[in-house]
């Protein structure tokens, strides 16, 4: 199959410097969301599939935006001269013995579902995806006759009063037989209000040679919606994020507001998994059965074990969380970091690419960088791993069962033994060796019959 894709337009109602089809919806790009869409249909039908997409306005910020993509090709439309001229462009790049599906890149809500009913709507011949709207101002009408025939479309602003009141209106979406599609494209002209070349008049040329069009009707008006605004894209940005708390309801999570969560990639629950409110979940999140998180959480590229508890007001990034482990509230965890069963991490602890092994603890004020934590250790209130020289980062290796006293701070590299204690507010250098208490600070003086400075008169 052909997937043509149309991306040309330049929002200028959008206010800004990215190119429409790049605005993210649910952590990714509208024209992501298209391409992908799409692409699960044609595969899941099999055979070979090209994927053509049509960019103009912000032409190479939207071609970077998907250089690492082998499965995307782009074509330029300059200048923009209508959806039909939109195809045209694309026509050199497309495979004349496969059907051809035409896609806008900023309507992201479209399902795979609904694309897979168009083409069986269409079969040998053509389909356009329509919709009934209340308010169908703006939009293309769909011309049937008595029997219920597609017979053509009719843009608004060529549309007669009676056209006008017709409800039924073109959603963009059409799938067509692609040799046929590139001889009408071909004869497309731009006698019209707009002075432009329509796609949509290559439904009237189909049916004048006898290919029956199919007029297949969308249930679901929000997948239609298209993006031109700031205010369309936050509406979309809400159908995208309840759609990702009902698949996260009918995977077994329960969400305490549906309204107050979003999904920004994929997220993954298991059963029992409760949601508290104002979560955002971003890159790929894995939460196991009887997984907690408190309100105000942010954890992105996270895997969350079996039981575990996320306090409030966490943020977790690039962190895998054993079983039963605690975290928060006020927890920040970083890249790379480790921490196996019934780990506790508490309030306004940062931990940064280091491994805490099974249930060791650090449970106030504390920051762990570059470190590999035995098991049962704790990391007393206050203790820093010093892990920057100003230069470079080096490593710390706590063993098992060691114990670091409150405020204490460890001198990278290091390496504190099995079993050792750090004494409380010491500063230490040197390897600290297992088994043994290690105290580097001051010793405690007291300066009998001292007398505070008077003031003088
Ligand atoms: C188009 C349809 C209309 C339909 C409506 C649905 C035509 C003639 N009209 O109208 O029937 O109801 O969409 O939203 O097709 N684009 C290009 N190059 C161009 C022009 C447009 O790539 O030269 C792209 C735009 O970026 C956009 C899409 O095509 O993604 C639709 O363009 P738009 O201007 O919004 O079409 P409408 O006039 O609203
Ligand atoms: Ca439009």
């Amino acid at each position: 199959m052909n997937i043509v894709i149309l991306a040309a337009g330049q929002g200028k109602r959008m206010r800004s410097r990215l190119p429409k089809v790049l605005h993210p919806v649910a952590g990714r790009s509208m024209l992501a969301h298209v391409i992908d869409t799409a692409q699960s249909v044609a595969n899941g039908r099999g055979g070979p599939t090209r994927t053509v997409v049509v960019v103009g306005h912000g032409a190479e910020q939207v071609r970077d935006a998907f250089s690492d993509r082998r499965d995307v090709d782009f074509v330029l439309q300059q200048p923009q001269l209508g959806t039909g001229h939109a195809v045209m462009q694309a026509v050199p790049r497309i495979d004349e013995t496969w059907p051809t599906l035409v896609l806008y890149g900023d309507v992201p809500l479209v399902r795979a579902e609904t694309l897979a009913r168009l083409l069986d709507g269409a079969g040998s011949g053509m389909a356009v995806l329509t919709v009934r709207l209340a308010d169908p101002a703006g939009y293309g009408r769909i011309v049937r006759d008595w029997h219920g025939n597609v017979l053509r479309i009719v843009e608004q602003k060529d549309a007669s009063d009676d056209e006008r009141g017709i409800s039924e209106v073109n959603t963009g979406i059409l799938v067509a037989p692609t040799a046929k599609l590139k001889a009408w494209l071909a004869r497309l002209s731009n006698d019209n209000a707009q002075r432009e070349y329509y796609l949509t008049d290559v439904v009237a040329q189909a049916v004048a040679e006898g290919v029956r069009v199919a007029g297949v009707v969308a249930d679901d008006a929000d997948e239609m919606l298209g993006v031109n605004s700031k205010a369309q894209l936050a509406r979309i940005e809400r159908v995208a994020q309840s759609r990702a708390a009902a698949a996260a309801m009918e995977a077994g999570a329960t969400l305490a507001d549906p309204a107050r969560f979003d999904v920004r990639g994929e997220l993954a629950v298991g059963a029992d998994v409760f949601i508290d409110v104002n979560c955002v979940f971003e890159g790929r999140v894995s939460l196991a059965d009887g997984v907690r998180i408190g309100p105000n959480c942010v954890l992105r590229d996270c895997s969350v074990g079996a039981g575990a508890e996320v306090a409030g007001f966490c943020h977790l990034d690039g962190a895998t969380i054993g079983a039963e482990a605690r975290i928060g509230p006020f927890a920040r965890l970083r890249p790379t970091s480790r921490l196996a069963d019934g780990v506790h991490i508490g309030n306004f602890v940062e931990v940064k690419n280091s491994q805490l092994d099974v249930a060791s603890k650090a449970n106030h004020l504390s920051y762990v960088g570059d470190a590999t934590v035995g098991r049962n250790v704790n990391i007393g209130a206050g203790t820093i791993v010093a892990n920057y020289d100003g230069a470079n980062k080096h490593r710390t290796v706590i063993g098992d069962d060691a114990h670091t006293g409150s405020n204490s701070v460890l001198v990278a590299p290091i390496t504190v033994g099995a079993g050792a204690t750090v004494g409380a507010g010491s500063t230490v250098t040197r390897e600290v060796p297992a088994g043994e208490l290690t105290v580097a600070r001051a010793k405690q003086v007291t300066v009998r019959g001292w007398k505070r400075p008077a003031k003088q008169k």
